[in-house]
């Protein structure tokens, strides 16, 4: 009844989120997700839009906690695409009609990658005569590296804060100088100034996250005013940090993907008219994790494009799904996915979140 009454106000409260956020009566969450899903066919329709992953470089300057590429585990093959591989890529996902790509790599900051990366931007705007659309997910960068890439053509640019629980990230990160919560915020705030349409996300079910960490990061995301959100569970990633010590003590995955779903389905209802992404580690832990994400609220994929000898070195975490899959199959599991939820694949279409073209 009191989900029914918070589910029917214009403008939820903290409280009203939090509510909600620890709800588990399998009723109380139906409700939770249909109300996500007419909020979203109303501010964004039933339009499903693609960007094809190319993850071009494993290697890393940061050394993440959680993260299987982090920059001291010597258990990884690292890879750094050349620029035929990834034009060959983004040529795919022109000629597959997904309307746009995200470059994504671990972070770099020398000017070797800076002026790599603002290269390939404009070749790729080239080749597709400026049709494809262009997101970076390229780690913090100053200003005028930024400035740079959007000259370039990006016009899109995601960067989780990982949580916005302060004391929790720097838990989650060594604390040698290089991994700074503030700076993170500095970059979302320059990135916004210069143009980019803004994503940002989280990471969800973190060993010492609770659930009003989770109802903060969604305030976070209306404070920041941002774009589109990418967010997933946290998975175990072996020999990590993390990974050794709460192998064990992870919440269960069931847990985390139900958490994972009813971010997405808060965010679509508090903040209504942006881009959430049905990411690849809610399909991680629920081999239907992108449809019920779909379901409650998302409206992107991201399906993996990047070439299939570099796939499986891309590893952030354990089991990561897709990555034996060529970029064709990828394409048309994704189809039937999308279908079965009853939504309509954009083809073509870059997809703007509509929120950006209300920005004051
Ligand atoms: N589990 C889930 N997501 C992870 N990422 C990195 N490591 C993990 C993990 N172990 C996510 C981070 C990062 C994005 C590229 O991948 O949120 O921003």
């Amino acid at each position: 009844m009191k989900t029914a009454e918070i589910l029917n106000k214009e403008k939820l409260t903290r409280e009203d989120l939090l509510y909600l956020m620890n709800t588990e009566d399998p009723k109380d969450l139906n409700l939770i997700y249909e109300k996500a899903y007419e909020i979203k066919e109303k501010e964004v329709g039933k339009k499903v839009f693609y960007r094809g992953l190319i993850e071009f470089s494993n290697n890393c300057i940061k050394d993440c906690n959680y993260c299987g590429i982090r920059r001291s585990s010597g258990n990884v093959e690292r890879f750094f695409m050349d620029k035929k591989d990834i034009l060959e890529s983004a040529r795919w996902i022109y000629e597959n009609n997904y309307g746009s790509l995200v470059l994504q790599s671990g972070e770099r900051q020398d000017e070797e990658f800076i002026l790599f990366v603002e290269d390939v931007i404009k070749e790729i705007k080239e080749l597709s005569g400026g049709k494809l659309g262009i997101t970076l997910s390229l780690g913090e960068q100053n200003r005028e590296t930024y400035k740079r890439w959007f000259d370039a053509g990006a016009h899109r640019y995601l960067l989780r804060v990982e949580t916005s629980n302060k004391e929790l990230y720097k838990k989650m990160h060594p604390q040698d100088g290089k991994h700074n919560f503030e700076n993170r915020i500095i970059c979302l705030k320059e990135l916004r100034n210069i143009g980019f349409q803004v994503g940002t996300g989280v990471m969800i079910g973190l060993p010492g996250q609770s659930t009003e960490d989770l109802v903060e990061d969604l305030l976070f995301y209306e404070k920041l005013d941002v774009d589109m959100i990418g967010m997933g569970p946290y998975i175990i990633s072996d020999e990590t940090p993390m990974g050794e010590e709460y192998r064990d003590k992870v919440m269960s995955k069931e847990k985390r993907v139900s958490l994972g779903l009813k971010m997405i389905a808060l965010s679509r209802i508090y903040l209504k008219d942006i881009n959430i992404a049905a990411t690849t580690a809610l399909q991680g832990l629920d081999p239907l994790g992108r449809e019920k994400g779909l379901k409650a609220g998302a409206n992107v994929l991201m399906p993996i494009t990047t070439k299939d000898e570099y796939r499986a070195k891309y590893q952030l975490y354990n089991d990561k799904p897709c990555i034996d899959d060529t970029a064709d199959q990828c394409k048309g599991c994704l189809a039937g996915r999308v279908k079965s939820v009853g939504d309509e694949i954009a083809y073509g279409e870059w997809g703007d979140s509509p929120h950006f073209f209300k920005r004051k």
